[in-house]
């Protein structure tokens, strides 16, 4: 059977930085994040005993053999829950550049969990999916829901407790999330080397680590007063300490360029002239700005005369990740 799945990324208000186990890809601290509305993923899996590999096709080219391989050993987990030893052919889709820094392995792995489990005739609770997206990507965990997801580190040696689940459905809050892109997407350290940097040589890293639950506390209950001030705040902070302590690393990590820094700047302007909004970076330069949708117009204007700055996206609370097509 064929299976098509889609899902959105997410963008995480208080960051996860770091893996307890590498292997199994579980996370050394919990995270919330908001999944996000205007960009996603479309992808088909389709498992045939005539398949001699796996082959996949991204944005309508064939992957390279790293990207295939990552993917392949993601298809094991599935094939060894179904007992099957079938190849498989996957072919995704995104509707934003893979490249300018966006979570794309997190929605794409979110819809790849869901695509090939359902290809395959395993129906698996939503935290089963969780649990087995986060071994694609961390953040993927996550964007199996929509609207304001919790990652759980959990304490299991084999990961059995580290899924995400929902906090707030996509219609709990109406806010706007400006994703800034930069016309300058120099080269990154990718995020699993940026923590295993972090984690290996940063003297500040058990130090960000040690705060973590309590910006998870404060964040449960500025969410759940729909709070801009303080959502905002609570994950502007949590960006910076994540940065901070991977710039603390050997060699520092510096994801930040020209543009990311006017923009962050720009976001504070506009800040102090009355209008609450609040920025959040990952592991690139793009810069994210959670606002209240009465602003969006005004604030996407400003951003986008920023030189350092090519577009703008806006995105609302998104939905998780559903079937949106099969056939045998
Ligand atoms: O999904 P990963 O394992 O590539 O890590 C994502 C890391 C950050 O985006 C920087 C933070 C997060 O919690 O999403």
């Amino acid at each position: 059977m064929q299976a098509t799945a889609k899902a959105h990324p997410n963008i995480a208000l208080i960051k996860y930085w770091g893996k307890r186990n590498a292997e199994l890809n579980l996370p050394a601290t919990g995270s919330i994040s908001m999944t996000l509305d205007a960009l996603w993923t479309e992808t088909t899996a389709r498992f045939d005993k005539t398949f001699d590999q796996d082959i996949l096709i991204l944005d309508g080219t064939q992957a390279t053999q790293n990207a295939t391989s990552r993917v392949s050993q993601f298809l094991d987990i599935f094939r060894s829950l179904s007992g099957t030893d079938q190849f498989a052919r996957v072919e995704s889709v995104n509707n934003f550049p893979t490249a300018a820094g966006l979570a794309s392995s997190a929605s794409g792995f979110a819809a790849l969990a869901l695509a090939a489990s359902t290809s395959l005739g395993l129906d698996l609770a939503p935290t089963k999916l969780s649990e087995l997206a986060r071994r694609g990507s961390g953040s993927a965990a996550r964007s199996i829901y929509g609207g304001f997801v919790e990652m759980s580190p959990g304490e299991k040696s084999d990961g059995a407790d580290a899924f995400a689940t929902q906090l707030y459905a996509e219609s709990f809050w109406d806010v706007r999330l400006l994703v800034l892109i930069m016309s300058d997407a120099s080269k990154q350290v990718s995020s699993t080397d940026g923590m295993n940097r972090t984690m290996a040589t940063s003297p500040y890293y058990s130090a960000w680590k040690s705060t973590i639950p309590t910006d998870l506390d404060e964040m449960r209950v500025a969410l759940k007063r729909k709070d801009i001030h303080r959502v905002g705040e609570l994950a502007e902070h949590s960006c910076l300490k994540m940065h901070a302590s991977s710039m603390a690393s050997r060699p520092g990590i510096i994801y930040w360029n020209k543009g990311t820094v006017e923009a962050m700047n720009k976001v504070r302007e506009l800040r102090n002239d009355g209008i609450p909004a609040y920025f959040t970076i990952d592991a690139g330069p793009q810069v994210k700005v959670l606002c209240l949708p009465e602003d969006e117009e005004k604030l996407t204007t400003h951003f986008q005369q920023l030189p350092g700055v090519e577009k703008v996206i806006t995105a609302s609370p998104g939905p998780g990740v559903s079937i949106v097509g099969e056939s045998p």
